[in-house]
């Protein structure tokens, strides 16, 4: 007598976790920006907006929808920095590397960001509290180096300072 099968759970999102809320959040950013003149990066940033990043689901739909190629989309998405492809840890942190604060120590300061959080640019750590990008300018030019933990801005950041950010970052709720 054979033992029969388990019974496996049905459910509709993948694995990658893009079901029928991401399918929806992605048709509603093509519903509302497909009109415009170039409806691509608008699209991109709702979807973005909606689930903290483009899952690799919804490139067909979005291609389809503006009969577009699939590497049309992707040359977008990996055009840009700031679109992420990877669902994000809890809190994400930006450091900016553009010319102001490279002047004041921003480079010493992503190398300490690397090296104590173990992860490159669009790295998340292994606990999953913190995916580290990076940004060009965060409009804080005169109180760099600049960073951002979600949507706070933090300014004349050293290591010291980094270390205390990434510590209330994975304590808070
Ligand atoms: S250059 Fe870093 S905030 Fe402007």
């Amino acid at each position: 007598m054979t033992t029969p099968a388990p019974k496996r759970t049905v459910t509709n999102r993948s694995d990658t976790g893009f079901g029928a809320a991401e399918r929806e959040a992605t048709q509603q950013a093509c519903d509302r920006f497909r009109h415009l003149p170039g409806p691509l990066l608008p699209i991109l940033h709702a979807v973005q907006d909606a689930l903290s990043y483009v899952p690799k689901e919804a490139v067909p739909l979005i291609a389809r929808d503006l009969n577009l190629s699939l590497a049309d989309v992707h040359g977008v998405i990996s055009f840009y920095h700031y679109f992420r492809t990877e669902r994000p840890g809890r809190r994400v942190l930006r450091i900016c590397r553009a010319e102001a604060c490279q002047s004041v120590g921003a480079a010493a300061l992503e190398e300490h960001a690397k090296r104590s959080l173990g992860v490159d640019f669009h790295g998340t750590t292994a606990d999953g509290a913190i995916t580290l990008e990076a940004v060009y300018c965060l409009g804080n030019c005169a109180l760099g180096p600049s960073v951002m933990i979600d949507e706070r801005l933090e300014g004349r950041v050293d290591a010291h300072r980094f270390d205390e950010i990434v510590a209330q970052a994975r304590t808070a709720r």
